[in-house]
């Protein structure tokens, strides 16, 4: 791929600070493209406790870089803007947290990697859309309380082999939870021979047409691996960008205009080139919460791979 004379200086700067640049599957395409990695939240955790990179520059929304924060403590967490917030992870706050868990005595909290570190700092392990059926399996409470994502929490309550209890927090992505069941058997009906996979975070209705519920990057490798050549994606737009160009010669469709999240698509080159060169914003973590967060981060990371 040819890089624009942005692109190559990014580059060039990131060689020159011992940097990575990482990306989440819903960013714009041309940050995609100049990023060292793309990759769903617990691609990206794991990359960032891996690299021995000095400086990770990541491009995706607060949580995330904080989370990068929280496992790399010796190294430089840039986030190239600051106004990338995630209205899931701000549907809790380490306060109410507190206060539902003090009405739940014993409950172990699991918590989406959605959420700020100091609500993780307040939980008993993480999860990502990826590994949530896992990370609840791996316990042996019979109740547990699930935060701060109810379709998430839903659909883990569905699919778990425990026989445990899932209470759930009351929180939603604005941009899945948006997806109606009536947009989806719309699209379904245009494309009749389209398979629909549909992100955790959906809502119920919209999980039940799915044919495949996958994390961002499960959605990539299940279209990559499917005979099928035509796919509803049931997700944020962005990741149709690696979908169209890893698969030529197939088809893939948003089922609605809406599936678009506003903060991951604020990120530009120039914020690139700005956090490179002013060393911007760097995202911390106070130590206290740091190492509590980290805990929960690690039992969700040692919770074996299927
Ligand atoms: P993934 O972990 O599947 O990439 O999802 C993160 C996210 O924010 C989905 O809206
Ligand atoms: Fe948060 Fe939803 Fe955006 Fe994902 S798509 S980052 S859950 S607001």
């Amino acid at each position: 791929m040819e890089f624009s004379d942005k692109q190559q200086e990014i580059r060039r700067l990131l060689r020159e600070r011992r940097a990575i640049m990482l990306a989440h599957n819903y960013q714009p395409g041309e940050i995609q493209d100049v990023a060292d990695y793309v990759d769903d939240s617990l691609g990206l955790s794991l990359t960032a406790s891996q690299t021995d990179a000095e400086v990770i520059v990541f491009c995706g929304v607060h949580f995330m870089a904080e989370t990068a924060a929280i496992i790399c403590p010796g190294k430089t967490v840039l986030l190239p803007r600051l106004d990338v917030g995630c209205c899931l992870a701000e549907s809790v706050t380490a306060a109410k947290l507190k206060a539902r868990k003090a009405e739940l005595p014993g409950v172990p909290v699991v918590t989406y990697v959605n959420s700020t570190a100091a609500v993780k700092a307040e939980s008993d392990i993480c999860c990502t859309s990826a590994n949530a059926v896992r990370v609840v399996n791996s316990l042996t409470a019979s109740r547990v309380l699930m935060i701060p994502d109810q379709n998430l929490a839903l659909y883990t309550a569905r699919h778990t082999s425990k026989d445990i209890e899932i209470i759930a927090w009351e929180g939603w992505c604005n941009v899945h939870d948006g997806l109606t069941a009536e947009e989806v058997e719309d699209c379904k009906a245009a494309r009749p021979q389209a398979v629909f996979v549909a992100h955790p975070e959906c809502n119920p209705e919209v999980l039940e047409l799915a044919d495949a519920v996958r994390s961002t990057s499960g959605m990539l490798k299940f279209v990559q691996e499917s005979p099928s050549r035509e796919f509803i994606i049931g997700t944020e737009k962005g990741i149709l960008h690696r979908m169209h160009q890893e698969n030529p010669g197939k088809h893939f469709y948003s089922p609605s205009k809406r599936l678009i999240c506003r903060p991951m698509k604020r990120i530009t080159l120039d914020d690139v080139l700005a956090a490179l060169k002013e060393n911007r914003h760097r995202i911390t973590v106070p130590e206290e919460v740091r190492v509590k967060a980290l805990r929960a981060v690690e039992r969700m990371l040692a919770v074996p791979r299927d």
